[in-house]
């Protein structure tokens, strides 16, 4: 596993006192043992004890880059344990006392590269079963903390102000916070932040009192640590509706809050399918443009990349998935990042089901979700096909994170493999109008609860018990079988027929490129031009210039637009187009976009030397993940 390549473990072997497993580390096969029992990709060991509360008092300290303070987290003792063992990742660990102000000893274990340390800490006497502990800890975190990102005030729009922001998800917490980072372990949050005035501090929790630099929050719904979230900046805030504001800096306001102006609407919907919106508040945080991905859950807060700004609203479904995850992901949670699809796979399920009861005519709402369903179809094939190839084990909808970062893993499989075979248990069972009610069945069943993919089976088999098509899955090849899905549904293709026929078209050597071709296609049907016509050999640069001009591509200020044109310019060798592509990839950092134009501009063995020299110059700029994924993707060292 190349995540792994530098370090050099050398058959480390771990004792676990209580259990008696032994892990071994080998460093020279690339292969690394599960880091705990229950999780992979943590050391912590939530069975033994489980942290329900955390009271985290910061300060955020812009000169040195660093959050510093403590953390008071709660614990439930479940057996009788002398230790408590928790994540971390670069922070310094100052002190850790009892309630009753008792210092306790601690001990950090050797980093193991990408994934921290484990700190563990004895307790002076044995606790038992049933006890509650109270442990405070002092600590700093580093300036290169992975899960923040520090920008200077000239990467900002306003360029007077710095600005930071996190991204926990899916195993960086432990770099801001000594937690058990895990999914497995939920629990409730209240922080007091400290930052100088002018700044605005959000965090992913209701916001309570501001007294000049000190703002308070309190999370009361039990969240897993992936989901805390910090921003600081200085913001404006618009109303959206009854219970959202949007917050962004001052540039992006009015944008933002036309952009995004019906989240109220979606909002209703979702509850219309999925019962009540527990989380109280659902705000908005347009960010600066370095945002890794497209949108991150954070419960109340969600974070969007920029690059949704598109003025037309045309990526709302990107709002309606956030929304979607207050449901599946940030309610019903998956126990690790093997069942990521559990999250995903669910949310993008549900979100295209709420985008298409938001078309009145029943006929227009079955077209335009299995047209979604295909643009879905199409993306899991470049990740099964290009990304991966279709036997790697990363393709599997259950894959095996055994030494695996979940972020080397991270792709569109979970999403759309795991939404296409809820579409393909839907179809089985009898459709939506059953379908639906065993769906709000199982988020109430497994509310504020983490589960793994046999949990979720067990309760699919166990609700359908009399059914007998159900019998017919063949589970293996849907969860563990590597490639693409064993069966495709049949989908409804008549918002995309026309759009084949168009590509026919194009693609021929006689054929004319009018304007007239595309009058009639909205921002996806579009969309699903260039995405297909990325599928088919690279068109004659003559072509390919005529169809920038003539679909209006190149003037195009949405960015899915502009990022599929500029994949087909770099697949046409367009070196004109060369420029555009750069400065696409360093105005802003959204993965989805930035990764495969890397990936392509790597394949072009004449500009590979300058895709690596740009990225080079702009690594610094970047989010810990995005520089972290494209260094793999350029084939460089750490
Ligand atoms: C604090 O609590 C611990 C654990 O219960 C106990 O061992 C210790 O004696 C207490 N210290 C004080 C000063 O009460
Ligand atoms: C941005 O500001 C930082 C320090 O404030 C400076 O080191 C850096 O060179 C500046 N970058 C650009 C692109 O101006
Ligand atoms: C916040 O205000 C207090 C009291 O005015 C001051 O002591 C402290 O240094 C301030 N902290 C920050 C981060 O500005
Ligand atoms: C282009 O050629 C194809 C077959 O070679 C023919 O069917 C089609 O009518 C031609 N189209 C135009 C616009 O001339
Ligand atoms: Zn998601």
């Amino acid at each position: 596993m190349a995540a792994l390549g530098s370090i050099n473990l050398n058959k480390i072997l771990y004792f676990i006192c209580n259990v008696n497993i032994i892990l071994y580390y080998f460093s020279s096969t690339q292969v690394m043992g599960a880091l705990s029992p229950l999780d992979p990709s943590s050391f912590s060991r939530p069975e033994l004890a489980i942290i329900k509360h955390a009271s985290l008092s910061l300060n955020i300290d812009f000169e040195s880059k660093v959050l510093n303070g403590d953390a008071i987290l709660n614990f439930d003792v479940l057996e009788d344990i002398g230790e408590l063992v928790l994540d971390i990742s670069s922070l310094s660990i100052e002190s850790v006392e009892l309630d009753n102000g008792t210092k306790l000893k601690f001990d950090i274990g050797e980093p193991v590269p990408n994934f921290g340390s484990k700190l563990t800490i004895s307790l002076p006497n044995q606790a038992l079963v049933g006890e509650k502990l109270k442990v405070k800890i002092k600590y700093a975190t580093a300036p290169t903390a992975s899960a923040l990102q520090w920008l200077e005030p000239n990467q900002t729009s306003g360029k007077k102000h710095p600005y930071l922001f996190s991204q926990c998800q899916p195993i960086h917490a432990r770099s801001i916070v000594p937690c058990q980072d895990t999914p497995a372990v939920k629990f409730t949050y209240d922080a007091e932040v400290t930052a100088p005035e002018e700044f605005t501090v959000l965090m992913s929790a209701l916001r309570g009192e501001v007294r000049s630099n000190r703002t308070t929050f309190r999370q009361p719904v039990p969240i897993p640590s992936y989901l805390l979230a910090i921003a600081v900046g200085v913001l404006e805030q618009r109303s959206l509706g009854p219970r959202s504001l949007v917050w962004s800096e001052k540039e992006e306001i009015e944008r933002s809050a036309w952009e995004f102006a019906e989240t109220e609407k979606y909002l209703q919907a979702a509850e219309n399918l999925c019962g009540p919106y527990v989380w109280t508040q659902y705000d908005l945080l347009v960010l600066p443009p370095s945002f890794p991905y497209g949108g991150m859950e954070n419960p109340c807060l969600t974070f969007v990349t920029p690059t949704l700004l598109a003025g037309d609203r045309s990526q709302a479904d990107v709002i309606v998935h956030e929304i979607m995850h207050s449901w599946t992901g940030n309610l019903v949670t998956n126990k690790n990042f093997e069942h990521f699809w559990l999250n995903e796979g669910f949310t993008v399920f549900l979100e295209r089901k709420v985008g298409a009861s938001l078309i009145s005519d029943p006929v227009e709402a079955k077209k335009s979700r299995d047209f979604h369903s295909l643009l879905g179809l199409q993306e899991l094939s470049e990740a099964v096909n290009e990304q991966f190839d279709p036997s790697n084990p990363l393709t599997r909808l259950v894959p095996d994170l055994n030494g695996v970062h979940p972020d080397d893993a991270f792709s569109r499989v979970p999403y759309e493999k795991g939404s296409l075979f809820l579409r393909y248990l839907e179809d089985l069972v009898g459709g939506s109008d059953v379908f639906d009610d065993f769906l709000r069945s199982y988020l109430n069943k497994f509310k504020k609860q983490s589960l793994d993919t046999d949990q979720f089976k067990a309760y699919l088999l166990d609700y359908f018990k009399d059914n007998k098509q159900l019998k017919t899955v063949d589970w293996n090849a849907w969860l563990y079988t590597s490639g693409m899905p064993p069966i495709i549904p049949a989908y409804d293709t008549s918002m995309t027929k026309s759009i084949t026929a168009l590509v026919e078209t194009i693609s021929q050597s006689n054929a004319t490129i009018s304007s007239l071709d595309v009058r009639t296609l909205n921002a996806h049907q579009l969309i699903r031009l260039l995405q297909e016509l990325l599928e088919r050999p690279a068109l004659p640069l003559e072509k390919l210039r005529l169809l920038g001009k003539e679909y209006g591509l190149e003037t195009s200020t949405n960015s899915e637009i502009v990022y599929r044109w500029l994949r087909l310019c770099i697949r046409s060798r367009d070196e004109d187009r060369l420029g555009d592509a750069f400065d696409f990839v360093n105005r802003q950092g959204r993965m989805k976009y930035v990764r495969p134009i890397y990936r392509d501009l790597y394949a072009w063995e004449d500009v590979r030397d300058r895709a690596i020299d740009n990225f080079l110059k702009n690594e610094q700029y970047m989010m810990h993940v995005s520089a972290y994924t494209l260094r793999k993707d350029l084939h460089l060292k750490d």
